[in-house]
């Protein structure tokens, strides 16, 4: 959990009268549900919400299960066929006597104006033994889930377009229509548009208590908020002003700008382009393709004709309802501009729409060069971001003739933005450092998926982005190495600090975690899932391996570690630091823990305790050549698609990746376990013939090389990769998808997916600021798949496309599911409910998401797999069946991964 809402989080409310003995006895009140009127006059105001709820719980959850489905009331046909009645019983695992009831509970908070109305609900229950289950499962016990029913009221005539908010909701129904993704972490970014008639509208909220966004030591309450906001019907704003990077010495720190906008109309818009008078415009010409798509694509991306003052957004598609980032490259003329005044030129998409403006102010932030300001660059998503930067002082303390100095990253905590002071003056008391130092985003507050795929590629982004920095504001100064990081950073940014530890070891100079936990799993157990076969169970846990920094702590050899953590914290446990100090001492690895008496999870200088900032100067003055040549080492992978060399060796490909791959290295001499090939690098190395496992390989000094094994033995391969093998961004699980570079494709069919679709879109935007286009009809790949594309999610019902790939063992159409397992042999799914999530290769190492369903219920259910909030544990493919909806892993028909010829593998389930 993070210090922010920690800090902004109200002090946890009271039980609920409701749930007292004479209310469950049914001396209750009647089920009508009070309204609150917007602006309280009934008959001119259009909306009301309900203040009353009826509310239904609790149940158990596991920790991130809910992406599973795992409801045990699916088993009775879903909450949605239920009627409030106070005397019915329901079995439920957590409360007393084994009975979950109905209950009616006032909203906290109800507030009204005449555009907007916000319901907050507290849910608690004292009918369970919280205190108890703590003791026995840990956190995981006061991790719950509930539903509840209210509704929105439409009066007078008119149809009202309004924009639903569900902070801390995760999942929901509006008039039967099903909601996933939600807005978990109250991010506001990507809310649906709903199109609401007169009349009363029914929504049924399914609540789930998550300890690392409410915290596990307070009341275990689930407090969310539900509001509706009048919209325009049209193009708007989804969040206010343009993304921009702070001015120095009356420039941009940097060119790239965006503007989020929605289309809450009811039919699709098209994005022309952005004009102003104030500012100038060029093309982004770094687009985040690889080399070879590059030269294909850049005549179609460069086509567009733009010039200074309007920059053309290509026909930029915005279905109804989608929200998305539109992104250009921007300078100011003058030097003395103080807010930009932008005009975003839109038309309906119907052939010959009117053109029309949106205009967006921004005031602009004048910053000195050597303070924390704002920089923006590409992600490799295909949308702006953005980072601190802090370039070396005038007066930083060098040592005579330090020329490219490493660069400082601290990563910020969950619920964080880099802007806040918190964040980006956390290392003011070091102000001399010897080097850059850089307050990345990882996007969102979340850090996108905590510093991990989406997370880390945009750290990687700001680092390399220096550069560019320092040619558009004229440097003077020292320059940067940005191949050397001094990595620091607190709570979920320790956690980043970790995984760049143990999949970055060739880039640390030195490392010093801060309160951070080592895996999802050591912060809040998966205990309380619904039971399952310990083979399931092993695939879920096995597609987290890469996060599970307590079984990669070998990896950090070598490099020095600074640990620091709070005796006191009751929100990351020090257990977590401890367990790994221990870890890094049994890996030989040069580590210091530092555990302050008495303190929690922040206090003020967590960032620059006295030994921390001695360990600063010294790790910044380092001299130490990187990538480090050891003598002796392992390297443990989980996945390969995310992690980099060690002492210049890289896996590239585990046998299974169902389970790690390790190497151990003693000068030449290497012993792999369970890996299939490797690259290496002999000018880091320092040798040209190596042995591994028993088989002498001899090589060119010169040139990065790339060795396979090949039945008993090892052999290097010419050519290198021959484009056979899933490679790369491929590797990994389904959240691999979120390796894109350049914007997602959403596919579908049509009016029947078009709701699974824009949902996709939309929480990749709400949980990574992503950028996604939706694209609809029957259109062959060919014309979507050009090359010149991010990754790509088809979304089918029945038939879907054809995989690109021959022989591919999953095959989906009307009929159903079949899956070739290890052995050839195929098994068939059939029937109602089916759905299915899996990848496919697609060329230049992008990757396809199938999402499909034999109808809607299966199409729903798949849809949840695609990547929202982390620790879900998605494998590379999952058939679901109707049993997944309560009995969740336990429910899936099959299961698995894919190896380096996607086969599936032995470690799979196909049931
Ligand atoms: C206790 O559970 C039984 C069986 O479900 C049920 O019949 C009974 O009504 C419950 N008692 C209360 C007080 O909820
Ligand atoms: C509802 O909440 C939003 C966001 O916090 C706020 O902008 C709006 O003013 C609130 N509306 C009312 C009526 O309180
Ligand atoms: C709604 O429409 C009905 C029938 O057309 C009309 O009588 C009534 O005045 C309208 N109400 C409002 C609030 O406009
Ligand atoms: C933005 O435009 C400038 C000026 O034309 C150009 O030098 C720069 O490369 C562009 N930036 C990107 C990221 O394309
Ligand atoms: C944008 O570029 C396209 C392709 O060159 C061109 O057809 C279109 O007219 C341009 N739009 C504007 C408003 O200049
Ligand atoms: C730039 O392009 C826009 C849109 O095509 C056009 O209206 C405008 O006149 C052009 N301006 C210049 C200076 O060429
Ligand atoms: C900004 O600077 C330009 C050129 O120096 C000058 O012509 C203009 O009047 C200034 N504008 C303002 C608002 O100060
Ligand atoms: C461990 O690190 C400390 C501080 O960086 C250094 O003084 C010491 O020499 C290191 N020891 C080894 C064995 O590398």
């Amino acid at each position: 959990m993070s210090i922010s809402s920690r800090l902004a989080l109200p002090l946890w409310s009271l039980f609920l009268s409701c749930l007292h003995a004479s209310c469950v006895a049914g001396d209750c009140p009647s089920m009508g549900r009070r309204m609150v009127w917007l602006d309280g006059r009934q008959e001119s105001s259009p909306l009301a919400i309900s203040s009353q709820w009826q509310v239904l719980g609790p149940f158990q959850i596991g920790t991130r299960e809910g992406s599973w489905g795992a409801d045990p009331l699916e088993c009775l046909g879903g909450f949605r066929q239920l009627r409030y009645d106070p005397d019915a019983r329901f079995r439920s695992s957590l409360p007393s006597n084994g009975t979950a009831t109905w209950s009616l509970v006032e909203a906290k908070h109800a507030t009204s104006s005449s555009t907007s109305a916000n319901v907050s609900l507290s849910i608690g229950y004292d009918n369970v033994d919280w205190d108890f289950l703590k003791t026995v499962y840990g956190w995981a016990a006061v991790q719950y889930q509930a539903w509840a029913r209210g509704d929105i009221v439409v009066r007078g005539n008119d149809t009202q377009h309004v924009v639903l908010y569900t902070d801390a909701i995760a999942e929901y129904w509006v008039d039967r229509v099903h909601y996933f993704g939600g807005d978990f972490y109250s991010f506001r970014k990507a809310p649906p548009v709903l199109h609401l008639a007169p009349g009363r509208h029914q929504i049924d909220l399914r609540l789930w208590r998550d300890v690392r966004a409410f915290g596990g030591i307070n009341e275990p309450t689930i407090d969310v908020l539900v509001g509706v906001e009048k919209v325009s019907g049209s193009l708007e704003l989804s969040r206010p002003g343009v993304l921009l990077a702070d001015v120095v010495h009356g420039k941009l720190a940097s060119p790239l700008a965006s503007v989020s906008v929605r289309n809450s109309g009811e039919s699709d818009l098209v994005i022309v382009g952005v004009q102003s008078s104030e500012v100038r415009y060029s093309f982004i010409s770094t687009l985040p393709l690889s080399q070879a798509a590059l030269s294909r694509c850049r005549r179609r991306l460069t086509g567009f004709q733009h010039n200074s003052t309007f920059y053309n957004f290509s026909e930029t598609i915005l279905v109804a309802g989608q929200t998305r980032p539109l992104s250009f490259n921007i300078s100011l003329p003058h030097v003395n501009v103080s807010s930009l005044e932008l005009n975003i030129i839109y038309k309906p998409n119907n052939g010959d729409g009117k053109l029309q403006t949106l205009s967006v102010s921004q005031p602009l932030s004048p910053k000195s060069l050597f303070s924390p300001h704002k920089i923006t660059y590409l992600h490799p998503g295909g949308m702006v971001s953005y980072a601190m930067l802090r370039p070396p002082a005038q007066n930083a303390a060098c040592s005579p003739g330090r020329t490219r100095l490493p660069v400082v990253i601290a990563n910020h905590g969950a619920g964080l933005e880099a802007d806040s002071p918190l964040v980006a003056h956390a290392l003011d008391p070091v102000s001399d450092l010897c080097a850059w130092v850089l307050f990345p985003t990882g996007v969102t507050p979340w850090s996108g998926d905590d510093w991990h795929n989406w997370g880390f590629a945009d750290v990687e982004a700001a680092v390399t982005s220096i550069p560019s920095w320092m040619t558009n504001v004229a440097w003077q100064g020292p320059g940067v190495d940005t191949n050397r990081w001094v990595m620091t950073g607190h709570s979920n940014g320790g956690q980043g600090t970790w995984y760049a530890l143990t999949h970055r070891p060739d880039k640390l100079v030195s490392a010093a975690p801060l309160s951070g936990y080592a895996s999802i799993q050591k912060y809040v157990p998966y205990e309380l899932w619904q039971p399952a076969d310990p083979r399931r169970t092993s695939v879920i846990s096995a597609s987290l391996n890469s996060y599970r920094h307590e079984m990669l702590m070998e990896n950090a050899k070598g490099i020095p570690v600074f640990q620091q953590h709070g005796e006191l914290d009751d929100n990351v446990p020090a257990y977590n630091s401890r367990l790994l100090s221990q870890q890094l001492i049994q890996a030989g690895t040069n580590s210091s823990y530092h555990e302050f008496p008495g303190q929690s999870h922040w206090w003020d200088t967590v960032m620059t305790t006295e030994p921390l900032k001695g360990f600063y100067r010294q790790q910044v003055a380092s001299n130490e050549s990187i990538p480090r040549r050891l003598k002796e080492f392992s390297l443990v992978v989980g996945d390969p698609g995310d992690t980099g060399p060690k002492g210049g060796i890289r896996v590239l490909n585990l046998e299974d990746p169902g389970q790690y791959g390790r190497l151990t290295v003693k000068g030449h001499m290497i012993t792999t376990s369970n890996v299939l090939r490797l690259e290496l690098d002999p000018t880091v190395m320092g040798f040209d013939r190596v042995t591994v496992d028993g088989h002498d390989v001899v090589f060119d000094q010169l040139n990065h090389v790339q060795i396979r094994r090949s039945q008993d033995s090892w052999q290097t391969l010419e050519g290198k990769d021959d484009g056979s093998y899933r490679n790369g961004r491929q590797l990994g699980s389904i959240t691999s998808i979120l390796r894109t570079h350049g914007p997602f494709i959403i596919r579908h069919q049509g009016k029947q997916t078009a709701h699974v679709a824009l949902q996709v879109s939309q929480n990749l935007h709400q949980y990574f600021y992503a950028d996604c286009n939706v694209v609809s009809g029957n259109a062959s790949l060919s014309s979507v798949d050009d090359g010149c594309t991010g990754n790509v999610i088809s979304v089918s019902i029945g038939n879907t496309w054809p995989s690109l790939r021959s022989n591919f063992p999953i095959l989906v159409d009307e009929g159903g599911v079949s899956v070739r397992d290890h052995a050839g042999r195929t098994r068939k799914y059939e029937g109602a409910q089916l759905g299915a999530a899996f990848l496919r290769p697609l060329d230049g190492e992008r990757l396809e998401l199938v999402i499909w369903g034999a109808d809607e219920e299966g199409i729903l259910q798949a849809s949840r797999l695609v990547p929202t909030v982390t620790g879900v544990g998605q494998p590379d493919f999952v058939v679901l069946g109707e049993l997944s909806r309560w009995k969740g892993v336990e429910g899936a028909l099959a299961l698995g991964f894919f190896d380096h010829d996607w086969s599936v593998t032995p470690s799979s389930v196909v049931s």
